[in-house]
């Protein structure tokens, strides 16, 4: 499918999803947050896509929500077309994984964006913020609730109130990213990530994915009780006689997704 404001790139098994909006350093307009959800959800029907990379340009990821588009807004008019709402949700139930690859600027919708992808790898020049505070708003797409469990409240509540960035080392200490790594390394390292995750079984990606999202929604007791039920129900699966089976015979597993 052709896209105006994103550009879809197939690897192998991997979908390279840009943003693509330049002038307005990739800030998420309906269009992007639209075609974005549509581009997702084809790589989530699509059986050769694996893994996503979700990336923006060296200067930005995204510099967050279109502040032109927002700005004569009411609030009837945001409630009644439920801005950053229904289509981010449907975001959030992708189950291929997101990787999110951070480049320069990750602010307000952007961060948010970055968090609902299922890790983060940034550049060194990667910069954080939910700088909404100074446009008079806060966060609206996940931002006061993601930030503060990635990083706790004493860091989100600086973040959010006070509106500064932090650099990417700050991100990486502080466990909102999972690695930095030099600009002009992240896409092939991105890539390489989401090619390892692409060879494993997809039945075991899936669930893996779930059952870490799942410490996110429940108690810790029910957070266990679901992964040990689905530790136990993969090896109702082909690809747990194979996986074990090749440790044991020294080789590489052949996973079927089955
Ligand atoms: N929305 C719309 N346009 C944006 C934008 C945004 N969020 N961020 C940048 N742009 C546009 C600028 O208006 C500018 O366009 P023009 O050339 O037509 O004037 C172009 O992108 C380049 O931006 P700058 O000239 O400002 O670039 P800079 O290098 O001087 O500064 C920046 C970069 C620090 C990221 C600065 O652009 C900035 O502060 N952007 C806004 C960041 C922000 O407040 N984000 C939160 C948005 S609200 C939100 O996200 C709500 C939510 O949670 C849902």
């Amino acid at each position: 499918m052709a896209y105006d404001t994103i550009i879809v790139e197939i690897e192998g098994s991997v979908a390279l999803i840009r943003l693509n909006r330049p002038e307005a350093l990739n800030a998420l307009n309906t269009a992007l947050i639209t075609e974005l959800g549509q581009a997702l959800a084809e790589a989530d029907r699509n059986d050769k896509i694996r893994c996503v990379v979700l990336t923006g340009s060296e200067k930005a990821f995204a510099a967050g929500a279109d502040i032109k588009e927002m700005s004569t807004k009411t609030f009837v008019d945001a409630y009644d077309e439920d801005l950053f709402g229904a289509r981010i949700d449907a975001i959030t139930r992708i189950r291929k994984p997101i990787i999110a690859a951070v480049s320069g600027y990750a602010l307000g919708g952007g961060c948010e964006l970055a968090m609902i992808c299922d890790f983060i790898i940034a550049a060194d020049t990667a910069k954080f913020g939910q700088p909404e505070i100074n446009l008079g708003v806060i966060a609206g797409i996940g931002g006061t609730q993601r930030l503060t469990r990635f990083v706790g409240k004493s860091k989100a509540m600086d973040m959010h109130l006070t509106g500064r960035f932090m650099d990417a080392a700050e991100a990486e200490r502080s466990g909102l990213v999972s690695r930095v790594v030099p600009a002009a390394k992240l896409i092939p390292e991105a890539m390489a990530a989401a090619r390892k995750i692409a060879e494993k079984s997809q039945v075991s990606v899936k669930a893996a994915k779930e059952a870490v999202n799942r410490a996110y929604e429940t108690t810790m007791a029910e957070g266990i009780l679901f992964e040990r039920r689905n530790f136990q129900a993969l090896f109702s699966t082909e690809d747990q006689k194979e996986g074990m089976a090749a440790f044991l015979e020294k080789r590489e597993p052949q996973f079927r997704d089955r």
